[in-house]
């Protein structure tokens, strides 16, 4: 068991060295290049998140591990080659694809992802967990971020690979992602021991701000301090920083992220149609009741003062009120 993993980390490393040597220095990797660069990752980003290319090729690494002798059995179990359909050997599980590696917190690479280029599909592979590789505990990029976020007491949560990248290139160098998965308990313990402020950067189309709404309670049950960061419709950060540049991304995205409830309302709020009096006080019950929730009355006053003041045609008395039945009822 042991000798496997430390065989499976050798595989790793050796295929993450290989992907990025094919990236940078060889003819097939001018056009993943390309792709990169058209997509505002410098070859400094390159570098730093140790980036590669998988070829168009069915054995290119397949052929390296035969010729240092690596068992191939366990490469496919580890999920770096699969077993050919008919007869026997076995092919690259990655080809024709952007390589990133992912890595543990100590920065031994574990898993890719491979993004393919064009419209093959999926349009990211990853691979399968393994005896290195547990999806529920692994954050993409908390090997470099780690150090930063425990001296800011702060990391940002994004969605993708690209997002993470190009927010570091931003100066956000406390970035991480789940990796294509929901975030799990265990990932929101894990930053908790590292930061007690999280603020939650998803894409802004439908999938995202789901995502963002539901990561809310699993990340304040381990007592982090959750802020929102919002980017406009259907834009993800990536998108952002492409039309708009590092700086506003900084400025205009993730400094003015709101605190949780104040997201949770306003994420809330477009099941309403609010110039509707029957739709406007339904709004407003569903908005109490997700101030109810908050532990602090002062926390509770503050929110219900501004609904209150945002709709002045009920009385913060009333509301007031609703509050105090529903921590009744609870
Ligand atoms: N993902 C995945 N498999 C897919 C699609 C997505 O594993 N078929 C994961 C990847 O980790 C991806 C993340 O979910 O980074 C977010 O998905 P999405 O927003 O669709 O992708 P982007 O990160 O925006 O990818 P890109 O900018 O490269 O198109
Ligand atoms: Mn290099
Ligand atoms: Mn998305
Ligand atoms: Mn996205
Ligand atoms: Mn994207």
């Amino acid at each position: 068991q042991q000798q496997e993993k430390a065989a499976l980390l050798k595989a790793y490393d050796f295929a993450a060295k290989l992907y990025h040597y094919i990236l940078g220095n060889t003819e097939q990797g001018k056009v993943a290049k390309g792709y990169l660069a058209s997509r505002g990752i410098s070859d400094k980003l390159i570098d730093t998140f140790q980036i590669g290319y998988a070829p168009a090729m069915w054995d290119t690494l397949v052929q390296q591990l035969v010729k240092r002798e690596f068992d191939l059995s366990l490469m496919e179990k580890g999920g770096l080659i699969s077993a050919k359909h008919e007869g026997t050997g076995y092919v690259d599980k990655f080809r024709e694809r952007i390589m990133f590696p992912i890595c543990d917190a100590a920065g031994k690479v574990i898993a890719f992802g491979g993004r393919s280029m064009g419209d093959a599909q999926p349009k990211y592979l990853n691979s399968p967990e393994s005896a290195l590789f547990n999806k529920s505990r692994t954050m993409y990029n908390l090997h470099l971020a780690r150090p930063n976020m425990r001296k800011l007491q702060q990391a940002v949560l994004f969605e993708g690979y690209v997002d993470v990248i190009k927010a570091w290139e931003a100066g956000i160098s406390n970035g991480v992602a789940t990796m294509g998965t929901a975030l799990t308990k265990e990932h929101a313990a894990l930053l908790n021991r590292n930061a007690d402020q999280i603020v939650v950067c998803y894409d802004g189309d439908n999938a995202g701000q789901s995502a963002a709404f539901k990561s809310i309670p699993i990340l304040e049950e381990t007592g982090s301090r959750v802020t929102v960061a919002m980017l406009p419709d259907g834009k993800d950060p990536d998108d952002y920083v492409k039309q708009y540049g590092f700086d506003r991304f900084v400025r205009e995205i993730i400094e003015p992220a709101v605190p949780s409830m104040k997201y949770k309302l306003l994420y809330i709020r477009k099941n309403f149609k609010l110039h509707e009096d029957g739709d406007r006080l339904r709004y407003l019950q569903s908005a109490v009741k997700l101030i109810s929730e908050l532990h602090s009355p002062m926390e509770r006053e503050h929110y219900l003062k501004q609904l209150a003041s945002e709709f002045p045609d009920s009385s913060y008395e009333a509301m007031k009120l609703d509050l105090h039945e529903i921590l009744l009822q609870s």
